[in-house]
């Protein structure tokens, strides 16, 4: 008896060594921290440090630009193999990680679905009400949240040094609290009324904060999410019953989608009325506003904040961006008091400033890894061929990406918004301004799992990042 045990715990072990040398092999001819081909410790524990991107940078530097990070996931920082991955025909698909993206306790929605053939159908359907061919009030919307955003900055922060008065603003806060708003009143009509209230109304941000480390163990750890689905832990999770944090956000989406349903259905012409002209039914629809919330918020906000950082503490770009926008204003070039999106797309240096803060703090830095396909590939790591098996994961790196000094140049590691404009008309400086575009962009993911929000993040960009510098810059708010 006991040797038939023994025997069993042998060939256990014996089973196990085995599988970890053959995983640990099979990507053995890409470099990176010597414990990763046996365990994912050194991935959960990056993850989790705070400084992810600073270390997969590191690793990609030292290793190559597609290098090893746990036992099947590889990094890379290579522009041309995000794009043959998230190509339209490609034979890659999203990957196992993706799991850790399904906030709704039992559906999926348009970020985390791995199936490519269910992912297309739903991306088709959701289309038309992102693009704002379907939500005639988009721009009005982003107008009108903008002005709330002044409102407050008047009503609280605004300094009169001759009374002693000096207010300071928590521009990471007042920025997230702009966002949501907009995209809870884009997306269905309604505010959450963060920016009314100058709060965190229902703790959402709080929890989220609270949220982000169980979502990088289970992205680590994938096969936990099974565990997930047992009702005990289950339970734990947010619902929409819940008085506070996600779930607050979940009942909220909830009540919105319920409102356009019903004996007397509010009927408008917002993305919500237009994923219901597409056929989406009422669970998906719950789950998929409670995606836009997440996606939408936080990384527009992100990039807003550290654009307006790096422009308030640049002095000579601030002057400059602020010269070409009274310039413009001068010329009438300019809606008052909110600039038009298309005008925005006409000033150089605002551009300049977007691109040159989404380059340097580029928003999503998660691993979004992408799966080899069954029969294996080979990819080119900086000029030699190396064979990928199937089922290994190749996640991005978009801080490694966007500090590329051979796209982007040798001083990459500073805010320059100068880069973006062309030093004369030749062919050269228009291709590779041409290539730092192309690259930049790159932070909305590409192809066919391409952000549907790009356009409203963009316009939010567009408006916010002038014309809250005008506010707080003109104003004297900023230090
Ligand atoms: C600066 C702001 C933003 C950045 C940098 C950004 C970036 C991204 C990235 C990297 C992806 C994933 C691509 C992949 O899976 O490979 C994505 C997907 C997505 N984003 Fe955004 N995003 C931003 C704003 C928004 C906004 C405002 C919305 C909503 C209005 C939005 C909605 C979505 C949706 C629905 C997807 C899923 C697309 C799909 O799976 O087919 N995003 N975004």
């Amino acid at each position: 008896m006991v040797s038939a045990a023994a025997f069993c715990l042998l060939a256990l072990v014996a089973f196990y060594v085995v599988r970890s040398v053959r995983i640990f092999c099979s990507l053995r001819r890409f470099g990176g921290h010597w414990s990763v081909g046996w365990s994912r410790l050194w991935l959960l524990r990056t993850q989790g440090s705070g400084q992810m991107h600073k270390r997969f940078t590191e690793v990609n530097n030292k290793y190559g630009s597609t290098a090893r990070i746990g036992p099947s996931m590889l990094i890379t920082t290579d522009p041309s193999l995000i794009r043959h991955m998230n190509a339209v025909c490609s034979p890659f698909t999203r990957g196992r990680w993706y799991s850790c993206l399904k906030l709704h306790p039992e559906r999926e929605n348009i970020v985390s679905l791995v199936d490519e053939r269910k992912h297309t159908e739903l991306r088709n359907r959701m289309i038309p009400g992102y693009s704002g061919r379907e939500n005639q009030h988009l721009e009005q919307d982003v107008d009108t949240q903008l002005l709330k955003f002044f409102e407050l900055i008047n009503k609280k922060y605004v300094a009169v040094p001759e009374s002693g008065i000096f207010r300071t603003i928590d521009l990471s806060r007042a920025t997230s609290f702009f966002t949501l708003d907009t995209i809870s009143q884009i997306a269905f009509g309604h505010t959450f009324g963060f920016l009314e209230r100058d709060e965190d109304p229902f703790g959402y941000l709080e929890n989220l904060e609270q949220f982000l480390p169980a979502l990088i163990v289970f992205g680590v750890y994938t096969e936990l999410s099974k565990i997930l689905q047992m009702p005990l832990l289950k339970s734990a999770l947010p619902k929409s019953t819940d008085k506070r944090g996600l779930g607050r956000a979940m009942g909220f989406a909830r009540e919105r989608v319920q409102e356009r349903f019903g004996e007397k259905p509010v009927v408008r012409n917002d993305m919500l009325g237009s994923f219901i002209h597409r056929g989406l039914t009422q669970g998906e629809l719950e789950s998929e506003t409670l995606t836009q919330i997440t996606a939408g918020s936080d990384s527009t906000a992100s990039s807003l904040r550290m654009t307006l950082h790096f422009i308030c503490t640049t002095p000579p770009v601030r002057e400059r961006l602020l010269g070409e926008v009274e310039n413009a204003i001068g010329a009438g070039q300019i809606t008052r008091p909110v600039i038009k999106d298309a005008e925005a797309r006409e000033l150089p240096y605002l551009q300049a400033c977007i691109k040159e803060g989404l380059r340097l703090y580029p928003p999503i830095t998660g691993l979004l890894a992408k799966l080899v396909p069954q029969t294996g590939c080979v990819i080119n790591v900086d000029g030699v061929d190396k064979f990928v098996p199937g089922e290994t994961q190749i996640a991005w790196n978009p801080w490694g990406v966007m500090r590329n000094s051979k796209i982007f140049g040798g001083d990459c590691e500073i805010f320059r918004p100068e880069r973006w404009l062309p030093i004369d008309g030749s062919n050269s400086e228009r291709d590779r301004v041409a290539r730092m575009t192309e690259t930049v962009l790159l932070c909305f993911g590409t192809g066919r799992f391409g952000c549907l929000g790009r356009g409203v993040a963009l316009m939010e960009l567009n408006k916010a990042v002038i014309e809250v510098s005008v506010e707080i810059c003109w104003r004297d708010i900023c230090a």
